[in-house]
């Protein structure tokens, strides 16, 4: 018998009231599959929330989970440490970008967030230059829930009802369906946006900005590439500027864009990046900053106390997430998954010649897609996405419905026939419903 149903649980970013009228339930998952509580099988195509990158269900990640909590299950890591903290370190930063080096562990992309945040901060004192406290990010970014996230956030829902609490100003977002719609993989438009970094500098003064902080991809603003030359116009304005770059990688790490990084996969190498999700494959929350050499080195010796940042949690570098973010990096490495979406003829080209052959469908407005990441923009009013999600998950697909696009991004194991029958479903249902 299912569980009733109640309000003991108050269900985050979901429309609670409408949910608990007709709940979409998930019982069990394994590799692509998801099976719901009546017994339905359903095809993810989501990863979860862009994060179940190998698949569901991997034993070996379980294994290790296991054989550590009977191990080590937690001690202190504020002034105490565990070997695997300092291995898990080491064999992250095999897959960095040159130069990022150092990892500062946390537990969701939301306090990777908002540490990277802080870490720039505490750069710029040891340097010195403590006046700057001034953030620069973009419209349509999501940076997490925490209040320096949402602060950064690109997002009205997200932004706008929890007030300001750090200075920050925003860039114009990149999303051109006018000159750029249909592109496949980067867009060719809109590179020349990334002045207007220079503009925000020269206003707010560039001595008082401590870091810009972008997702190289955007993932939960509606999945939109850079325009080709972006990303390397804001570093290069950056580095005019000398004011620290992040990319937020926390949907795009762990080879979602066809590489370990987007910063790898589109040769622009930020001074810091936010990770989490696939970095353990979602099994046990850990996330993590990424810093390189000038930073840690900064942090270090310009600190006025022994403790040079006064941050972390009391699950930063949890032995239990550690162990499984290392069965993780096994899995990616053995099955080649971090640039499994950029192998030339592999699955990242069939993925984009599958989603764009639902380019014919009148309502279809645009198709976006870069590595395993995909999104088709319907003409609507701004819930499209939220009932075409509905009617493809009564239909066994789950995607993610976003404002009027469906956003999908199937676990990197992705196979063509799953992605036939994907679209095919999506195909259906937009022509059934709209
Ligand atoms: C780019 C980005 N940053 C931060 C976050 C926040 O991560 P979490 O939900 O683990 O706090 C997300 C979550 O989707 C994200 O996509």
């Amino acid at each position: 018998m299912s569980q009733p149903i109640s309000d003991a649980f108050w269900m985050p970013f979901t429309a609670n009231r409408d949910f608990k009228q007709a709940p979409r339930m998930i019982k069990s998952a394994s590799g692509m599959m998801l099976t719901t509580n009546d017994g339905r099988e359903v095809i993810d195509a989501t990863a979860g929330l862009w994060c179940v990158n190998a698949g569901h269900g991997r034993r070996e990640i379980a294994d290790a989970v296991h054989e550590q909590l009977m191990t080590l299950d937690y001690s202190s890591i504020f002034n105490f440490a565990h070997d695997l903290g300092f291995a898990y370190a080491e064999r992250l930063v095999e897959h960095t970008p040159t130069g990022l080096d150092h990892v500062f562990f946390a537990n969701s992309g939301s306090e990777a967030v908002d540490t990277a945040l802080k870490i720039a901060m505490q750069y710029w004192n040891a340097r010195g230059e403590g006046q700057r406290k001034r953030f620069i990010s973009r419209q349509k970014g999501y940076h997490g829930v925490n209040f320096g996230g949402v602060a950064m956030s690109g997002l009205t829902n997200n932004h706008q009802p929890f007030g300001q609490w750090l200075m920050v100003d925003h860039l114009r977002h990149t999303l051109d369906i006018e000159r750029n719609a249909f592109s496949q993989g980067l867009p060719r438009y809109g590179a020349e946006w990334a002045d207007e970094l220079e503009e925000l500098l020269e206003f707010h003064g560039a001595e008082t900005v401590a870091a810009v902080i972008i997702e190289p991809i955007v993932g939960a603003g509606g999945v939109i590439p850079p325009p080709e030359g972006y990303l390397a116009k804001i570093r290069a304005i950056c580095d005019k500027y000398s004011v620290l770059l992040i990319f937020d990688e926390v949907i795009t790490g762990w080879g979602r864009a066809g590489s370990a990084f987007a910063a790898v996969e589109f040769g622009v190498t930020p001074d810091m990046i936010t990770s989490a999700k696939g970095i353990t494959n979602a099994s046990v929350p850990l996330s993590a900053v990424f810093v390189n050499d000038e930073i840690y080195q900064r942090c270090m010796q310009g600190a006025k106390s022994a403790v040079e940042l006064y941050h972390g949690y009391t699950y930063s570098c949890h032995p239990v997430a550690c162990a499984a973010g290392m069965a993780t990096l096994d899995i990616y490495e053995k099955e080649g998954l971090l640039t499994r979406a950029s192998e030339p003829g592999g699955i990242g080209e069939y993925w984009q010649r599958a989603l764009h052959s639902l380019a014919d469908i009148e309502q279809v407005i645009d198709v976006r897609n870069y590595g395993l990441m995909g999104a088709i923009q319907l003409r609507g009013d701004g819930t499209k996405g939220g009932q075409v999600m509905q009617q493809l998950w009564e239909s066994g697909v789950m995607v993610r419905g976003l404002g009027d696009s469906i956003a999908m991004s199937p676990p990197l194991i992705v196979e063509e026939p799953h992605i036939d029958l994907i679209v095919k479903k999506v195909r259906k249902v937009l022509h059934e419903s709209l």
